[in-house]
């Protein structure tokens, strides 16, 4: 059997506007219904052990923690855990090794290694995830929790 261009062109017609309408539909389902998302991870271990946080000047260690970046430095107190996230709008800090502080290249706010910030705009201090105590193993584990701030 062979097409004429008549039955061609006819099948064009009825066939175009019926792959528009199942893919915008596919399009919709996939809005309305989207992917189940992976289970979060309770915590992530770092790589270097407690001790190297307490050397002086030590650079943070950057970790990726369900889909966050994380800075882990050590504030001369304790070991804690910071959300890079920018607390202005939201984009990633890095850490300055000259000033010793972690800096949004954005709108230059800087924020100290405990946190706070040191220079605007951001006014409040970076999210500060929770420390697990450090063991005789000296393993360095940052949990899924949010510090609140003081
Ligand atoms: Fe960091 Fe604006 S996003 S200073």
């Amino acid at each position: 059997m062979s097409m004429t261009r008549r039955k061609f062109e006819h099948l064009s017609v009825v066939l175009f506007p019926l792959t528009l309408g199942v893919s915008a539909v596919l399009a919709a389902l996939r809005y309305l219904m989207p992917l189940p998302r992976r289970p979060r991870d309770k915590s992530v271990t770092i790589d270097e052990k407690a001790e190297y946080f307490t050397k002086p000047g030590a650079a943070p260690v950057k970790v990726e923690f369900n889909g966050a970046t994380v800075f882990v430095v050590h504030d001369g107190k304790k070991i804690r855990a910071f959300d890079a996230k920018c607390t202005h709008l939201g984009c990633n800090v890095n850490w300055r090794s000259d000033n010793e502080d972690f800096f949004c290249p954005c709108h230059t706010a800087s924020f100290a290694r405990d946190g706070s910030v040191t220079a605007k705009p951001a006014t409040t201090p970076l999210v500060e995830y929770a420390v697990a105590p450090i063991g005789d193993d000296g393993v360095v584990m940052v949990l899924d929790q949010k510090v609140q701030q003081a």
